[in-house]
């Protein structure tokens, strides 16, 4: 069998719940996602599909482990990363990149375009013909390479979210986890955007059981703590362009 790129067991995450923060102390942890099990195939794309709250974006932020799961293991090709330290964790930065749904605040307002894309690429050892990639990056994107000057404040917001997609593919990752990154868009961009990533493979929906303890994941994601989101549950011609959440760049 061929080992999967992603390969996910009882994941859990829970977060501060800052809304019951006592006075003093701590605030209680709130579970956000309670157990998932799945594998993402490489060079598949896959959606991750749910509503607002229902723990998308957190989901998102533990597969490139921007936090560090409660419980479970999270195997990125074979390897389990759910609790490497961040020295660990640097030399798989490259490979597990996420574009973010706002770019307006994952952009530096202080840094040109060049920099923004150039900066990740010399922190990956990627630092020689720097002007180069850049301007293959923006090329990728569909943006004029006089944009490697300019500023976040000019450009419009679809271009400021190519930006951040040339950011993350400039690294060539062998995973992205693009995050709703076309919902604040109007229609025509986020067409433009959506060609922009597809690849020749089909997206594949991944839908778990609803099950009969709602939980916050669970009841708007239809995913059950005990259930598995697999391959195998698979529905594409329900598969909504929109929802597209994770993109397996191979
Ligand atoms: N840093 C955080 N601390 C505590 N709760 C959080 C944090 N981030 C998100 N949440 C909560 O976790 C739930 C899932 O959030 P999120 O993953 O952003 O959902 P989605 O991306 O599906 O809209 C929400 O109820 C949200 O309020
Ligand atoms: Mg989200």
């Amino acid at each position: 069998m061929v080992e999967p790129l992603i390969s996910v067991r009882g994941l859990k995450v829970a977060l501060p719940d800052m809304t019951r923060k006592p006075m003093i102390g701590r605030a209680p942890l709130a579970e956000i996602l309670k157990g998932l099990d799945f594998d993402l195939p490489k060079g598949s794309v896959t959606g991750i599909v749910g509503e607002s709250g229902s723990g998308k974006s957190t989901l998102g932020r533990a597969l490139v482990r921007l936090i560090e799961p409660s419980a479970g293991s999270i195997g990125f090709e074979g390897r389990d990363i759910s609790r490497l330290s961040e020295t660990e964790l640097r030399p798989l930065r490259r490979d597990l990149q996420m574009i973010f749904q706002d770019p307006m605040s994952s952009l530096n307002p202080r840094h040109t375009i060049f920099n923004i894309i150039a900066a990740p690429l010399r922190q990956n050892g990627l630092g020689d013909r720097l002007k180069e990639r850049v301007a293959e990056a923006l090329q990728r994107v569909g943006l004029p390479q006089s944009f490697a000057s300019r500023y976040r404040h000019e450009l419009s917001g679809g271009q400021r979210q190519r930006v951040g997609i040339a950011r993350a593919l400039a690294l060539s990752p062998k995973f992205v986890l693009a995050d709703e990154i076309v919902s604040g868009l109007d229609v025509s961009t986020q067409a433009q955007i959506l060609t922009l990533l597809e690849k020749r493979r089909p997206p594949r929906e991944i839908r778990g059981r609803a099950g009969s303890n709602p939980s916050l994941f669970q009841g708007s994601c239809r995913v059950s703590q005990s259930s598995t989101i697999s391959p195998r549950e698979t529905a594409s011609r329900n598969f909504s362009r929109r929802d597209k959440s994770s993109i397996n760049a191979d």
